[in-house]
């Protein structure tokens, strides 16, 4: 594996999973597999969990890992083939990413939809663009259609507490206040459909992911019905695919409560917005498994970095 940018990267997913649950047992294992190698993490958007885990996972690798906030401290990047570069955008990606790769290892990317044109969106063009013109590996830390390195991280969590050989996954749209992207729940559904799980989608009419990603799997529009017998409820808002970024529904009686999720675990990548996604009392449960989550994205980037540093 060169580059990890989305979940059909992984090519087994079960051996992933049995190999990061090595590492989470013995993560300073390999402190000297990354010894001199620098990792780049360029930061188009916010983060706290992505930013740090993965700073942590190459620091147990013996990596050096150097930040950088793209859109408030570089210089602004054109990605415009031929463009006349007359207006605001100062430096191309051509040499942007070529310049990078003369101070990094490995480069990590992170770079949100614009969820106003889904056709640039689906091109994934600042992603792409760094595959094309990096001469090094490139990790996806989220773009504009999937979080993959959140993917795995679920993936994993899932595997670590379940009781059941094949337990029912419910992916469940909540209510936000804000357009939000696709890209967690894209990755999730497609971690999932590799998995050996009963995985099915609850959201409200006009919310359904594209069927690029859905393929065959069972959407409800019921969310009660979709809950029935759950052994884990992941909760996450997305923007209408559809009518692409739009906010089409807030209904209120879609947020998370106990009573709803039974005996199910909860799952969300977070940030999540309290009583509003879900209520106090799932977050300030058992149920939660949401630290864990976060906790897991270490040894998910961890692994990710270790299979691109034997690699490369
Ligand atoms: N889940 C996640 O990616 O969190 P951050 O946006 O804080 O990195």
């Amino acid at each position: 594996m060169k580059n990890y940018t989305s979940i059909n990267d992984i090519e087994n997913i079960n051996s992933w999973i049995e190999e990061a649950k090595e590492i989470k047992e013995n993560p300073l294992k390999n402190i000297k597999l990354g010894k001199n190698k620098t990792l780049g993490l360029l930061f188009f958007n916010s983060s706290l969990r992505t930013r740090l885990s993965t700073q942590k996972a190459a620091l147990n690798l013996g990596m050096d890992p150097i930040v950088m906030n793209v859109s408030g401290d570089a210089w602004g990047i054109e990605f415009g083939d031929g463009t006349v570069m007359n207006g605001n955008t100062a430096e191309h990606i051509k040499e942007a990413a070529a310049v990078v790769s003369q101070y990094c290892d490995i480069i990590a990317v992170r770079a949100f939809p614009s969820l106003t044109d889904r056709q640039k969106d689906e091109s994934e063009h600042v992603l792409k663009s760094f595959v094309e013109f990096a001469s090094v590996p490139i990790i996806s830390m989220e773009s504009a259609t999937g979080h993959p390195l959140q993917g795995l991280t679920d993936a994993i969590t899932i595997a670590e507490n379940t009781t059941k050989k094949r337990p029912k996954v419910v992916l469940s749209w909540a209510p936000h206040v804000k357009a939000l992207p696709h890209a967690v729940a894209n990755s999730f559904t497609q971690a999932m459909q590799k998995m050996d799980v009963e995985f099915v989608i609850a959201n409200p009419e006009g919310y359904n992911l594209s069927k690029e990603i859905t393929k065959d799997t069972k959407i409800y529009h019921n969310q009660s019905a979709a809950f029935k017998d759950a052994d884990f409820v992941y909760t996450k808002n997305w923007s209408s695919y559809e009518d692409y970024g739009r906010v089409l529904c807030t209904d209120p009686t879609w947020m998370i409560t106990k009573d709803k999720i039974a005996n199910a675990k909860f799952m969300h990548c977070l940030p999540v917005r309290r009583n509003v996604v879900v209520e106090d009392a799932v977050l300030d449960s058992d149920a939660s498994l949401v630290i864990e989550q976060a906790n897991n994205r270490t040894y998910a980037a961890q692994l990710v970095l270790k299979k691109i540093l034997e690699n490369n």
